[in-house]
């Protein structure tokens, strides 16, 4: 992946690369052509009542919804992290790898968080109101769900917890980008910019999602190759 930036750059953080206009397109493109992962029951289980309250489709309300449960597995694996670095304080290379993962987590969560700041932001440009059971309730009952599993599953088989978050991911990408196929006047809605200096300035609307969905690629990428790596808890 390269790192070539075209518009204003942010504030230096780590995370997902940033993508210029024409690998933003390449990103989508490349996204459209990649099957969707075999989502497992657990998965679906969050999937379903999300797209029974906001349904199939994609909409700003709906990912602002996906991007509230989305960084819940990061805080259950930086919370675990911390109590794995104290088991293994006496063998410092597995401590260190442990704290890595721990900042990895972070990085992974404040991405999301900016993801959730820009789809509550269009949300309130397009007027959309936002009512207390689907919008407030029930994201928040979900996320309370995610989190014990993604714990549990860490404690138990830790490349469970990373591939459901995976999955998580892959759904959360193919909705960005299908989204943005499916409405190509989003190329001529400018950015709003809300976030410009922690998250860049985008040429469209459509950039600015194609950059979120190229996050959340990153994001599943991320979880398939900590599968693939022994146990570190
Ligand atoms: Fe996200
Ligand atoms: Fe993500």
């Amino acid at each position: 992946m390269t790192m070539t930036v075209d518009h204003a750059p942010a504030t230096t953080r780590p995370g997902p690369p940033r993508l210029d206009r024409t690998q933003l397109r390449q990103a989508q493109q490349d996204t459209l052509d990649t099957p969707r992962m075999k989502y497992s029951l657990l998965a679906k289980m969050m999937f379903k009542p999300v797209d029974l309250m906001y349904g199939k489709e994609g909409s700003y309300t709906k990912f602002a919804m996906l991007e509230i449960i989305a960084r819940v597995p990061y805080q259950a694996w930086e919370r675990m992290g911390y109590w794995a670095v104290h088991r293994h304080r006496g063998r410092s290379a597995l401590a260190r790898r442990v704290f890595e993962r721990i900042v990895e987590a972070r990085a992974d969560q404040d991405n999301e968080q900016w993801h959730l700041l820009i789809m509550q932001d269009l949300v309130q440009r397009a007027g959309h109101k936002q009512s207390l059971l689907p919008h407030r309730a029930a994201p928040w009952l979900i996320a309370f769900f995610y989190y014990h599993v993604s714990w549990v599953l860490f404690l138990v088989r830790p490349d469970w917890s990373y591939r459901l978050n995976a999955e998580f991911e892959d759904h959360a990408e193919h909705e960005y980008m299908t989204f943005v196929a499916d409405n190509p006047d989003l190329d001529f809605v400018p950015d709003p910019g809300t976030y410009a200096a922690e998250y860049g300035r985008y040429r469209s609307v459509a950039d600015l999602l194609r950059q979120i969905g190229h996050d959340e690629r990153t994001h599943k990428l991320d979880s398939l190759e900590a599968m693939r790596e022994p146990r570190v808890r």
